[in-house]
This record gives structure tokens, C-alpha cells and sequence, in this order.
């Protein structure tokens, strides 16, 4: 896992499309794709906002734009777009890089909603002090490379 920022999108994990991922056309599945993107961007966002415990409540604007294909190197980019008092959405995009070409094609962009819970119910996080200790850390933190 790394954070190369990319367009205000930080760079989550990578795939390898294989066999067992495909669906009877020879793509991807798109059901593959999609539990790839949920796992990254709730990694993604737990350490973003250093807090672990949320569910996923909304996926929407779901754009297949191109197939996936067996042997494709999938990056996943995520970044932050929205807060609220207990959920967070993020953006999430999953690309693949040409290795001889060097061009780009984009394969699934989405967006992921997750509320924040304390003992089961939704729990406002981004309203509470343990949120505004955990920025004044990061502000305070050496940047990571
Ligand atoms: C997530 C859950 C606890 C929310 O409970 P709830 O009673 O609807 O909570 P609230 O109505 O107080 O809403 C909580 C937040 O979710 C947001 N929300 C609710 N439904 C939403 C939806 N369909 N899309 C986006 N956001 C939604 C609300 O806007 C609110 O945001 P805010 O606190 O930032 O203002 C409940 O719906 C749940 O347990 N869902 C199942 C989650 C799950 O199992 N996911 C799959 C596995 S991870």
C-alpha cells in the first residue's frame, strides 16, 4: 500500500486480473471489481480518519467505463470528498496502466458512503473531540513519503 498523490487522489493498492476473475465474456467481473474497490477505500478511509469502525452504507454514481481484462495491472485511487457528522464518501477509481503503451484506461469510477458506529448505531465522529485530537495530530505529524 502507498499514497503517491495523483490529482488530489492518493494511490490505494493494485491487482493482478486473473483467470478467476473474469466473467463469461472474458471481463472482468464486475462484482470482483466492485468488492476490490470497497475493501481499498474503507482501508482508505480508516486511515485517513483515523477510525475504524464504520459500515458501508452507499455506493452510487457506479460507472463501468471499460473492461477489465486477464493479465491487467489494476491501480486503485481513492480520495475524500465529503464529510458529514457520522458519514464519510469517497471517491474511488480503478485504472489500468498500459505497460508498452504507456496510456491509461479507466475502468470503474464510484463513489462509497460509510457511517462511523459506536456500539452499533451511527456515531457522529466527525463532530466529536476524538476527531479534532486526531487532526491536530496529523497537522503536527512529519509528512509520510
Ligand atoms: C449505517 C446504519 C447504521 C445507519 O443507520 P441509520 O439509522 O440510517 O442512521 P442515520 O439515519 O442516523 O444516518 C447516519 C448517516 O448515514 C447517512 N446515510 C443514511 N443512508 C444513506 C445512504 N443510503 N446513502 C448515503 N448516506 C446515507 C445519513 O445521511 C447520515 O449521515 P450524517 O450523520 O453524516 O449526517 C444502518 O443503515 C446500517 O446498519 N446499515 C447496514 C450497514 C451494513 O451492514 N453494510 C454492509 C457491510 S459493511
Amino acid at each position: 500500500m502507498c499514497a503517491s498523490s495523483l490529482n488530489g487522489f492518493d494511490i490505494v493498492t493494485r491487482h493482478l486480473v486473473m483467470e478467476k476473475d473474469l466473467n463469461p465474456e472474458g471481463h472482468l467481473f464486475g462484482g470482483a471489481m466492485l468488492a476490490w474497490l470497497d475493501e481499498a477505500t474503507g482501508i482508505y478511509v480508516m486511515e485517513k480518519i483515523g477510525y475504524p469502525d464504520f459500515v458501508t452504507v452507499g455506493l452510487d454514481n457506479v460507472y463501468f467505463k471499460a473492461p477489465g481484462h486477464r493479465g491487467d495491472i489494476i491501480t486503485i485511487y481513492s480520495r475524500i470528498v465529503k464529510t458529514g457528522a457520522s458519514s464519510v464518501t469517497a471517491e474511488t477509481k480503478a485504472v489500468n496502466h498500459e505497460l508498452h503503451s504507456g496510456a491509461d484506461r479507466e475502468i470503474i469510477t464510484c463513489r462509497f458512503t460509510f457511517v462511523c458506529l459506536k456500539e452499533h448505531q451511527a456515531y457522529p465522529y466527525f463532530k466529536s473531540p476524538e476527531y479534532r485530537v486526531w487532526q491536530e495530530k496529523q497537522r503536527g505529524a512529519p509528512a509520510r513519503d
